[in-house]
């Protein structure tokens, strides 16, 4: 069995399987020189080939557990019918969701997402064909509230004020948004699986900006409406579920979002995090990305204290978030080195 699906079916993998989230990207060499020949970012998405390309790359030079398919999280709006373009060095925009009738709208399209999202489909299978047995393909999509957050807003930052004040002003409206997009993200979901991908995460990389009551309703229902169902539809691909920032709310999202692994980010204490959340459910985490950038020896003691914590029940190395664009990638190879020798 595939190291990293054996640690989600709750067993102890040693060493423990390694990726990185954002493992493609700018801070590879190889990756740029496709990124330049291909032009937008997007473009690269929807191309299934060089798609499938990037995605192998970092296999390639590090001989990770895991490849994530070379994707973003905001196809599935894309594929509602939402405008989306990518600004150089700024990040993505979206043309801001203002009017009820605009949510009508999209559920029309949900029957629609999986064929204009075919590409992706077609990277992902053809991924699959080429990696190794003993390796997973992770599939993924945006967790409804996170997508929600660039699609009200209209672009990146991180206080989403528009969105925010929509939430506690009509609740129900946020519920109905939460709805179509929980839907779309399942239709995905479900295809990813089937073309090929042995694992998928929900990134909800913004659950950090709700209160206690709106994180249940908002970031923990609409979740539990994706894993239900997955689990309605016979679909057992683990979930792993990354409610980022959501401290000590982590424990409420284990027990209740239905996911089958929890990706911590910084903001756990490790000791909280092994007696608390990694006693419900397979962990994976959480070493800070920016450490890469630090002392090297430092960065390896911190990956340490992670391993000392984690190491004796199932667990998955990787960062508390994506790994920064100035990464040197041989540090990343030293660190794979340091976790294999050392777990
Ligand atoms: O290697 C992988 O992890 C797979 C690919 C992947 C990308 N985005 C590629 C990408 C994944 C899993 C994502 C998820 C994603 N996208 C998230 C959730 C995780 C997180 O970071 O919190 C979010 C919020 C997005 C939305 C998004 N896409 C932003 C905010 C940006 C701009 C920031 C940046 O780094 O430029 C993107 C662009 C993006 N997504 C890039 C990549 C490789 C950079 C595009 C480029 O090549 O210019």
């Amino acid at each position: 069995m595939q190291p990293m699906l054996h640690v989600l079916n709750g067993k102890i993998q040693s060493p423990a399987p390694i990726w990185f989230m954002r493992q493609a990207g700018r801070y590879l060499p190889e990756y740029r020189k496709i990124r330049q020949k291909i032009g937008g970012f997007l473009d690269l998405c929807y191309h299934p080939d060089l798609a499938t390309e990037v995605t192998l790359q970092p296999i390639r030079r590090f001989d990770l557990d895991a490849a994530i398919i070379f994707s973003d999280i905001l196809v599935t709006p894309h594929a509602l019918g939402r405008r989306l373009w990518f600004v150089e060095g700024e990040g993505p925009r979206l043309e801001p969701l203002v009017l009820k009738s605009e949510v009508a709208a999209m559920e029309k399209e949900i029957p629609n997402v999986t064929s204009f999202l075919q590409p992706v489909l077609k990277a992902i299978s053809q991924v699959r064909a080429e990696l190794p047995k003993s390796k997973s393909l992770i599939g993924f999509v945006g967790a409804p509230w996170t997508m929600a957050c660039y699609m009200i807003d209209g672009k990146g930052g991180k206080d989403f004020p528009k969105t925010r004040k929509l939430a506690y002003q009509d609740p129900i409206f946020m519920d109905e948004l939460l709805d179509i997009l929980a839907r779309a993200a399942t239709e995905f979901l479900m295809a990813q699986i089937k073309a090929g991908a042995d694992v998928v995460q929900i990134f909800d990389s913004w659950a950090s900006l709700l209160d206690e009551q709106a994180f249940h309703r908002f970031v923990i229902k609409p979740t539990k409406q994706i894993t239900n169902e997955l689990q309605k539809r016979a679909i057992n691909a683990p979930i792993i579920g990354f409610p980022r920032g959501s401290g000590l709310l982590a424990r409420d999202y284990a027990k209740l979002s239905g996911v089958n692994g929890l990706s911590l980010d910084i903001s756990h204490p490790l000791k909280f995090a092994q007696l608390r959340l990694q006693s419900l459910l397979p962990v994976q985490g959480n070493l800070d990305p920016y450490r890469l950038l630090g002392d090297i020896d430092q960065c390896f003691q911190a990956s340490q204290k992670i391993l000392d914590h984690f190491g004796q029940a199932p667990f998955i190395f990787n960062l508390g978030h994506g790994i920064d664009l100035q990464t040197d990638p041989d540090r990343v190879l030293h660190l794979v080195d340091y976790v294999r020798s050392h777990s």
